[in-house]
């Protein structure tokens, strides 16, 4: 295996949209991609491709020294080999390069899997957005200080 991270183009979003669909219950669209990567000037999006095939995505939105994490997600057959762990680092690597000092997310409440993955960076649940995902609560994630050192 051999993981190399990209900017996401258009001519990754049918992949990406396949991933989205196998792991969220309420996937984005295709055109809700494709707007973030052509019309978003706040976006920045990322894919791991082994091979040339896309195996996971990650994106952020950063506004002045705050940086969101709007999606992290892996393919169900590459999950569990640390490609999330190089997505995350490489999402805050960029967020410190474009000038966050701070960065934030939402999880659903149940998805202890992503929250282990986001405390082992530093990550601290600071609250609760109630019906975030209309079926469950978000836990509010924050991560204070960038840059952390390197995990990987
Ligand atoms: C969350 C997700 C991105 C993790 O990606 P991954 O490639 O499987 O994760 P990694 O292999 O890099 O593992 C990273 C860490 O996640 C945690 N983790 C992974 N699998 C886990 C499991 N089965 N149970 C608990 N924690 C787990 C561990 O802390 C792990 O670190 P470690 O290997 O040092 O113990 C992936 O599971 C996914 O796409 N899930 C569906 C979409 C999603 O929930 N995205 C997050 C939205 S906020």
């Amino acid at each position: 295996m051999s993981i190399t991270i990209e900017p996401m183009k258009f001519c990754h979003v049918d992949e990406v949209s396949e991933i989205e669909k196998a792991v969220y219950p309420t996937p984005w669209t295709k055109f809700a991609f494709i707007n973030e990567i052509i019309d978003n000037g706040f976006a920045y999006y990322y894919v791991a491709l082994n091979d040339k095939k896309v195996v996971g995505y990650a994106g952020i939105w950063v506004v002045l020294d705050e940086a969101h994490i709007t999606t992290l997600a892996v393919s169900p057959q590459w999950q569990g080999k640390g490609i999330g762990k190089t997505l995350l680092q490489h999402v805050i690597n960029e967020a410190d390069s474009k000038g966050a000092v701070r960065m934030t997310l939402e999880v659903r409440v149940s998805n202890s899997k992503a929250q282990e993955l986001y405390k082992k960076f530093g990550f601290v649940a600071c609250g609760r957005r109630p019906n975030y995902y209309h079926d469950e609560d978000a836990l509010i994630m924050w991560l204070e200080k960038l840059p952390v050192s390197k995990l990987i």
